[in-house]
């Protein structure tokens, strides 16, 4: 049997690994290690897809749950803001809601959000600090991933609507934030003395990945030859992260299913060709990432 035929059949196992299509599939793994890793893109989504959603029975701070977490801000921030994510992840995730629907929520969402943190006097130098006693987590073996990545010269992208400042002291705290990695997200706005005072650019929410800056921009024109793509999300909006490539010969898109896993089941089998429930780890991205890479 070979190798590949001998992940499938592992992967096939594994009862936390839904798959819609076997065939495609196998055959897209195939002709991703076919063309080897010189043909290959990462595009990833970070908050619960690079970063944990769960941690020895307690959930994880996403990049805006990493402010609110300590006693760095105000009080009024942490209630006002655990006020509004009560609100409005439970309407992220639920599947019932059609995405025209999210949309404006989520459009909210995000400005009531970012309003609310510019009033809050945060500094530069306070986010390293959050960062390092929140519970935000990079999932198991992505330090592998990331490294694994940067030597074999393979460019990703993490694309997120968290916070771009939050984000790259996760990676830099728990990884290494290496040259091959690009990030897109919202980035804070600062004054001459180092107080944040918004945002800058677009707001990024998690369903317009798909017309933000990045497709404009040269980077997936200037990754031409790369036609080769591995989109990893944990939303349904992540699945648009990759729209700006030009010249697509395969693409493997991976979500992991966090919550509401019974209910979201079948749309996100329906929408991604694999999905990986309630597991913390990279370690299937990885068995992928090692066998397209090394054949
Ligand atoms: P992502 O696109 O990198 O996954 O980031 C978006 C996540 O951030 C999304 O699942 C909702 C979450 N979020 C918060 O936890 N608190 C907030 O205030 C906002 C605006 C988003
Ligand atoms: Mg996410």
């Amino acid at each position: 049997m070979d190798i590949i035929q001998k992940m499938i059949e592992e992967l096939r196992n594994q009862k936390h690994v839904h798959i819609r299509d076997w065939d495609y599939v196998k055959r897209t793994i195939e002709n991703i290690a076919k063309d080897g890793p010189e043909k290959l893109q990462v595009v990833a989504d970070f908050d619960r897809t690079l970063t944990k959603y769960m941690s020895n029975g307690t959930i994880c701070a996403t990049c805006h749950k990493v402010l609110e977490e300590g006693d760095h801000l105000p009080e009024f921030y942490r209630t006002k803001a655990t006020e509004l994510r009560d609100t409005y992840f439970p309407l992220e995730m639920n599947p019932e809601l059609p995405v025209s629907e999210k949309i404006p929520l989520m459009i909210e969402w995000w400005t009531k959000a970012h309003d609310l943190l510019a009033t809050c006097g945060i500094t530069k130098q306070s986010i390293r600090k959050m960062v390092e006693s929140s519970t935000a987590q990079l999932r198991d073996g992505c330090v592998w991933l990331f490294d694994h990545l940067h030597d074999l010269d393979i460019p990703m992208l993490i694309f997120s609507a968290g916070i771009g400042d939050v984000l790259e002291e996760v990676i830099s705290v728990h990884a290494t934030h290496h040259s091959n990695m690009k990030v897109v997200s919202n980035y804070m706005a600062f004054d001459e003395c180092d107080r944040m005072v918004g945002f800058q650019g677009d707001m990024i929410h998690v369903y317009n990945k798909n017309e933000n800056a990045i497709h404009d921009s040269d980077y997936f024109p200037s990754l031409e030859k790369r036609s080769n793509i591995m989109l990893l999300g944990d939303g349904i909006g992540d699945l648009h992260m990759a729209d700006g490539v030009t010249h697509v010969s395969n693409k493997l898109t991976i979500g992991f299913l966090n919550v509401k896993i019974e209910e979201s089941l079948e749309l996100y089998t329906s929408k991604y060709d694999i999905v990986i429930c309630a597991d913390e780890t990279m370690d299937i991205v990885n068995s992928i990432i090692k066998l397209v890479t090394s054949t």
